[in-house]
């Protein structure tokens, strides 16, 4: 069992990265009051709920279980009410402890759910996913969709802590595990030059679902991301570099419908199109779009958009993205393999150029 801590001050907490972990060892200590829900979903319930219930079993709770949809389709605010009718009607007070048991959906409306519930409870992140293990269950970023954009609605609100079990990546569809490469990819690309050159040299293993490799991959993420979220919780400044490819990607999720792409999938495409578009400025050598492509396509992503999306459908779902909403459009972009920058100084016809490309190869 490896263990890091986001360094929050009062706001800090651990995060588990192992096997074995559904147990009260690693839960016990991180709950608060005497009544506890679990949000889940219908595909996770039957998988990993009951192992779970039986380690809080012992524990004198009163425990509470709230199963939700499955799909990034219903990540919203009718399906999060669907949370906060499960704890009034178990007249939960507010000394509850929710904990999220799946992927990055049900972990953000959770955490959502818990900053909202009676002002805010504790809650604990046990992502079962590896884009969730990777990204979203460390930093605090909770939230639904709205029909007008991606994650619009949401509160910055941290965890108690995260318990990230590998074992249960081996139920996971290879595609969901996939997904969860691009943003391990993406640590690599903004900030771990050398964690990419592992990938490069390691990627059939983690697609093969080699234990280790994955749980390596997990701790060096977890490591890299809880640096950037210690240095800016709430991301007034360098946060933003773990967007990349992210406001691409995010355009492609909205045209697309919610789910119809998974999100680790818009955001291969995405960083595609931001190492792209670095290189066109100048910033990367042209050998690091085409290690970025061969990387994306070991990890049976996606790098070319959708051949339905103009040009016009992109720049006009980019602005609606948040870090747009102040002023212009704002990018992700490479400054060398492993620095990114944030930026709103790029050429807007390069910008153009990327954009026709990124449909054609
Ligand atoms: P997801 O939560 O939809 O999970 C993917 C699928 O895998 C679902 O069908 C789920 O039921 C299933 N599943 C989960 N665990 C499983 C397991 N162990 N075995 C078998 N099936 C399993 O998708 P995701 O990729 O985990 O997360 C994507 C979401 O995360 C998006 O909504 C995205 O916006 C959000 N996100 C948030 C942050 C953040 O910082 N909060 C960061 C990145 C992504
Ligand atoms: N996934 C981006 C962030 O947590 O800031």
């Amino acid at each position: 069992m490896h263990s890091l801590k986001v360094e929050l001050g009062e706001r800090s907490y651990p995060i588990y990265i192992g096997e074995g972990l559904f147990s009260p060892e690693y839960l016990t200590p991180h709950i608060h009051g005497r009544q506890v829900c679990v949000v889940t979903n219908e595909t996770v319930a039957p998988l990993y709920l009951q192992t779970l219930l039986e380690a809080l079993s012992g524990g004198g709770y009163t425990l509470e279980t709230v199963v939700l949809p499955d799909g990034e389709k219903h990540k919203n605010l009718e399906t999060l009410n669907l949370v906060f009718d499960g704890l009034l009607q178990a007249r939960f007070n507010r000394q509850c402890t929710l904990i999220a048991l799946g992927g990055g959906v049900i972990g953000d409306m959770a955490g959502f759910a818990a900053a909202c519930y009676q002002r805010g409870v504790k809650f604990i992140q046990i992502p079962t996913t590896l884009l969730s293990m990777v990204d979203s269950s460390v930093g605090g970023k909770t939230g639904v969709n709205h029909p007008l954009g991606k994650n619009m609605i949401g509160a910055f609100y941290q965890p108690q802590a995260v318990l990230a079990d590998v074992s249960v990546l081996k139920s996971l569809p290879v595609r969901e595990l996939a997904a969860g490469v691009a943003e391990v990819i993406k640590y690599g690309l903004i900030c771990d030059a050398s964690f990419f050159v592992w990938l490069e040299e390691n990627i059939a293993r983690v697609m093969a679902g080699d234990t280790d490799a994955l749980a390596y991959c997990v701790v060096r993420s977890c490591e890299d991301k809880a640096k950037v979220v210690a240095e800016d919780e709430r991301e007034g400044g360098v946060r933003a570099i773990l967007n990349l490819g992210h406001t691409f990607g995010h355009a492609i999720e909205t045209a697309q419908g919610y789910g119809n792409w998974l999100h680790g999938e818009a955001v291969a495409a995405g960083m595609m199109m931001a190492v792209d578009l670095s290189q066109r400025m100048g910033n990367v050598p042209a050998d690091l779009v085409e290690r970025t492509r061969s990387l994306l396509l070991a990890a049976r992503l996606p790098t070319i958009a959708p051949a339905d999306m103009s040009n016009d459908d992109f720049l006009t779902l980019m602005a609606v993205d948040k870090k747009a909403m102040d002023g212009g459009l704002r990018l992700v972009l490479l400054e060398a393999l492993g620095k990114a920058v944030v930026t709103a100084d790029f050429d807007a016809q390069l910008l153009e150029q990327t954009l026709t490309q990124s449909r054609i190869a």
